[in-house]
This record gives C-alpha cells, sequence and structure tokens, in this order.
C-alpha cells in the first residue's frame, strides 16, 4: 500500500494525481489550508481558525506512519509547479476494530468538479484493503455538500447532536468494481 498512486482527471479534464501523503507535503498541506475559504474551514473543522492549528497539522502528518490510519492528497498536475488541492484522510476508531472515522477537504475552486466523489472511492478502497469495513463521519447538517456526497453512497444520517450529522457507511458498495483495484 506504501506506494499507492492514481491518475485520474476531474470533470472539466482537469488531470490529477492522487497518492499518500509524504512527510515533504507538510508546506503544501499549510498552503493548501490558506487556500479554504472560512465555510470550508468551519465544515471541516467545526470551527474557524485563521491558520492551520499545530496540532493538527502534526496529527495529519502523524498518520503518515501510523499503520491504522492513512492519509491521502490530491494534486493538479496541470500547473507547474503541481498544486496540492485535497487531502483525504481516514483514523480506526476506538474499539471498534473494522471502523475507521473518514474526513476529506477539498479546497475551494476544486469543489463540486467530482474530486469529492473520486477521493472518498479511493479512501474506501484504501480502508477496505487494510481490513476496514466501515466508514463513520460527522459532520455539519448545514454542509449540503457533503451530505449530497455521502447520500449516493447509500449512507444514512442521524443527528448526534443539535447540529452535528453521524453517518455509518458500509465500505463494500464502494469498493465493488473499484477502478482503484489492479
Ligand atoms: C464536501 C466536499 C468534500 C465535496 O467535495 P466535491 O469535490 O465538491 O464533491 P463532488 O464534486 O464529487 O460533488 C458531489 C455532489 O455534491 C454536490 N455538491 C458539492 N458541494 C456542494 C455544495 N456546497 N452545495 C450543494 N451541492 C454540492 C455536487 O454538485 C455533486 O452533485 P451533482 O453531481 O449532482 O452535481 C467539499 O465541498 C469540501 O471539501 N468541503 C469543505 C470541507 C468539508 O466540508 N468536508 C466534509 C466534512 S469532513
Amino acid at each position: 500500500m506504501s506506494s499507492f498512486q492514481h491518475h485520474t482527471q476531474l470533470e472539466d479534464g482537469t488531470p490529477v494525481l492522487i497518492r499518500l501523503l509524504e512527510p515533504s507535503d507538510e508546506g503544501e498541506v499549510m498552503l493548501g489550508f490558506t487556500r479554504l475559504s472560512s465555510s470550508s474551514r468551519f465544515y471541516r473543522l467545526m470551527m474557524n481558525p485563521s491558520h492551520f492549528p499545530d496540532n493538527l497539522l502534526k496529527k495529519k502528518m502523524a498518520r503518515i506512519d501510523d499503520e491504522n490510519d492513512l492519509v491521502i492528497c490530491a494534486w493538479d498536475l496541470s500547473k507547474d509547479p503541481i498544486l496540492g488541492i485535497a487531502t483525504a484522510m481516514y483514523a480506526a476508531a476506538k474499539d471498534e476494530p473494522d471502523v475507521a472515522e473518514a474526513a476529506l477537504t477539498i479546497i475551494d475552486k476544486y469543489q463540486k468538479r467530482g474530486l469529492g466523489t473520486i477521493l472518498l472511492k479511493a479512501l474506501a478502497y484504501l480502508a477496505y484493503e487494510n481490513g476496514f469495513r466501515h466508514f463513520r463521519g460527522y459532520f455539519l447538517a448545514a454542509n449540503q455538500g457533503i451530505v449530497k456526497l455521502i447520500k449516493r453512497f447509500g449512507a444514512q444520517a442521524r443527528y448526534s447532536g443539535e447540529s452535528i450529522l453521524q453517518i455509518d457507511v458500509p465500505l463494500y458498495p464502494f469498493v465493488q468494481d473499484s477502478e482503484f483495484s489492479h
């Protein structure tokens, strides 16, 4: 799995590379945060910090070497130098060996172009290969983008707090006939 790489394209033909996050990507991850609108930051973090909180950055970079957790990233190959445009990750849920908690962030200019769908499928494929069977996610009920995206995969959302939805979705439907399997 350490060599996962996938070439794809957005709905408008923009060429994109998806691969595992590497330690040398830290600077691009920090820059990516500056390319997010305040609403995207809020939807992802459920708070609105002006810069990427240090502890979150460390947590994300630490996951690179953790066998239970995984982070993938997407790059726009039409830019020179190539531009980091998204990350997606999962982390093993506590005390539930086949459940992974998943989250993804796409910079605003690249949203609604099909990347969320592709990244979620890639992440699900990798999670399934690593022995997980369900994704869990928490997000704000007002987040129409993610609500629409996860409904595509048959996920049922339920309230887990006043404005927070929780979804639990089996991974198998994501990985059937997956374009990521070789
Ligand atoms: C939510 C998010 C991951 C969706 O990614 P995306 O690349 O826009 O998703 P896709 O392009 O694959 O779109 C899937 C569907 O959702 C729709 N959609 C995406 N964003 C939307 C929005 N803000 N409002 C309404 N619909 C939206 C798309 O139009 C598409 O539907 P369609 O095919 O019928 O047109 C992305 O908007 C994002 O990163 N947001 C900020 C962080 C966040 O909210 N993360 C999720 C919580 S962990």
